[in-house]
């Protein structure tokens, strides 16, 4: 089998090509990313000799480009993690996550159209489902919750959840689907809360907490979502979309105190900041129909989860050290520059 991983040098992405290069040493894997500042090839630095793996920086965006990439390797397997994630920079400049959140996956569907793509799935996220109040807990996101997105982020995101849907329904185009909460782990990039408040109180630096900290998210061990995915691109019911989740709740404070802990850092690191606009309150997934129809469990829980993060970016500073002073966008040219 070939495998198109889309966005393989960001967080998930990069975690799933990792894994999966060396679980299946029979099928080929192609890498394509744009490597934007969110892409960053050191990531995938241990596998890049593997005879099944390839890495090739494209936008999947440029159609011809696409297009071409789709005739000569003739993919099997689309699995489309590419894409600008991160909700503040949307609510700054919106335009690029139209243009590479629905438009690039327009792009994406219409050349596994074209050159008869046996699956594409695309990796979505909770978020498009809005937010839950933070005073019921017996609420939780199932795959029938209408969408209801937020954010220019997670618009986006529904965006390209609906036009996936219709191609599959107008055109018969093989899709699945996933809508997962959010992740944590190794090679997570320094912005997002989790790995920002580890960096930055390594460094002993302040660690800021939007609002009063209280707003819930649905924490995930990044491997458990890699794992939900490989059993949805192989034994999922084509035009189904799947919930992933662990139930592990927690505000960004808890996570935030829970960090400083196994650190032995001080909780007056902490400084409340202004409140995003638009800020979703509670995530909360159901993951019943992923668990009893794939038999998907997750291995971690947020204890085991958060520690295994944290003593990744202990004994990785050097990657972590590297995007927060630039140099990592030097790889490319050191790895591909004189090829
Ligand atoms: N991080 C989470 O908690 C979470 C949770 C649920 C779903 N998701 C979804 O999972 C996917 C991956 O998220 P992530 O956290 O790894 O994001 P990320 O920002 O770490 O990685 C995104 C990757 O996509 C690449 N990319 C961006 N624009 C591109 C383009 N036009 N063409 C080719 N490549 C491009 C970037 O270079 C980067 O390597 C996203 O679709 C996101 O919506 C993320």
């Amino acid at each position: 089998m070939k495998v198109l991983v889309t966005g393989g040098a960001g967080f998930i992405g990069g975690n799933y090509a990792l894994e999966m290069v060396k679980k299946y040493p029979e099928d080929e894997m192609v890498v394509l990313d744009a490597l934007t500042y969110a892409g960053n090839l050191e990531t995938l630095e241990s596998i890049m000799e593997e005879p099944n793996f390839k890495f090739v920086k494209g936008d999947i965006r440029n159609r011809d480009f696409i297009y071409n990439l789709f005739e000569n390797e003739q993919f099997d397997v689309v699995i489309n993690f590419a894409a600008e994630s991160h909700v503040d920079r949307s609510i700054e400049e919106p335009d690029i996550f139209v243009s590479t959140n629905v438009m690039g996956v327009q792009v994406l569907l219409d050349a596994c159209r074209k050159y008869n793509v046996k699956r594409f799935h695309q990796v979505s996220t909770d978020e498009v489902y809005g937010d839950l109040p933070l005073d019921r807990p017996d609420l939780l996101f199932h795959e029938d919750t209408p969408i209801h997105a937020s954010s220019p982020y997670s618009a986006s995101k529904a965006s390209a959840d609906l036009l996936v849907l219709a191609y599959h329904r107008t055109f018969g185009l093989p899709v699945t689907i996933s809508r997962c909460s959010n992740n944590y782990g190794p090679y997570h990039f320094p912005e997002k809360l989790i790995p920002l408040i580890i960096s930055r109180a390594l460094n002993d630096e302040s660690l800021p907490v939007y609002g009063e900290g209280k707003n819930v998210r649905d924490w995930l061990y990044v491997t458990d979502h890699c794992k939900a995915i490989d059993l949805i691109v192989r034994k999922g019911k084509v035009g189904e979309v799947y919930n992933i989740g662990g139930h592990n709740e927690k505000s960004n404070l808890e996570v935030v105190k829970t960090i400083l802990k196994y650190l032995n850092k001080p909780e007056s690191l902490i400084q409340f900041v202004k409140d995003r606009p638009g800020h979703d309150l509670r995530y909360a997934m159901d993951p019943t129909k992923i668990q009893t129809e794939l038999g998907w469990q997750p291995e971690y829980d947020f204890d085991s989860g958060i520690k295994a993060t944290i003593d990744w970016y202990l004994t990785h500073k050097d990657w972590w050290e590297h995007i927060i002073n630039g140099e990592y966008q030097a790889y490319y040219e050191k790895m591909y520059g004189n090829r």
